[in-house]
């Protein structure tokens, strides 16, 4: 049989299989995605997330985050966000490219109820994320639902590239062509 990455629905098929690992285990590559935003300054900005949700039917995946974050004004006032992954095992580089939507209250209400006291705490902290503490002590954790969002990503693009034993190969799909993909040279 041939390997999977020679063939582009099966890179397909082997993208929404990472990326419905890193939501299951906790040690998978796709559990932590990079996410990178357009900063307010017009730069680029980057971290690492933990992968929340990742529905191949809808082309959606989730993340959750503290509403003070600035991620958080930078995705409401730029949307336009890219998410990185790299299986080192695989050799597998996937990209994603999606408009991120910021959903908060209600909305998320019973995402909330499904959290550990311990993931609660991550949201609701004082100062705000970001702000100038003299000490590191001088920040408190607390658990408020109002900080807590959900981001949607609603991907228009996936890109892949691996690196395999013969040659590269890079491939592109997109929503617009129905996830049809297309080689690129790498
Ligand atoms: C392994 C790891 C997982 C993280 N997961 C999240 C996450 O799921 N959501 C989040 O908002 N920040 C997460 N962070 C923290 C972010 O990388 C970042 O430092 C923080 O959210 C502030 O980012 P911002 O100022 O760009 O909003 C994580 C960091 C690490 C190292």
């Amino acid at each position: 049989m041939a390997e999977w990455f020679t063939e582009l629905a099966a890179t397909f098929d082997e993208v929404w299989r990472e990326l419905a690992q890193g939501i299951e285990d906790r040690h998978a590559p796709a559990r932590h995605p990079a996410v990178a935003t357009v900063g307010r300054d017009g730069g680029g900005e980057v971290r690492t997330v933990v992968l929340r949700g990742a529905d191949r039917a809808a082309g959606r995946v989730e993340f959750h985050t503290d509403v003070a974050a600035a991620k958080v004004a930078e995705i409401r006032a730029a949307p336009r966000v890219a998410l990185l992954i790299w299986n080192a095992r695989d050799r597998l580089q996937i990209r994603l490219r999606a408009t991120a939507e910021v959903h908060t209250g209600a909305a998320v209400a019973a995402i909330w109820a499904e959290l550990s006291e311990a993931e609660r705490a991550n949201y609701g902290g004082a100062p705000a994320p970001g702000t100038p503490v003299t000490a590191p002590e001088d920040h408190a954790a607390a658990s408020d639902p109002r900080r807590f969002a959900v981001v949607g990503c609603a991907l228009d693009e996936i890109e892949t590239l691996h690196l395999g034993p013969d040659r590269h190969r890079r491939a592109r799909f997109t929503a617009d062509a129905r996830w049809r993909g297309t080689w690129l040279a790498p």
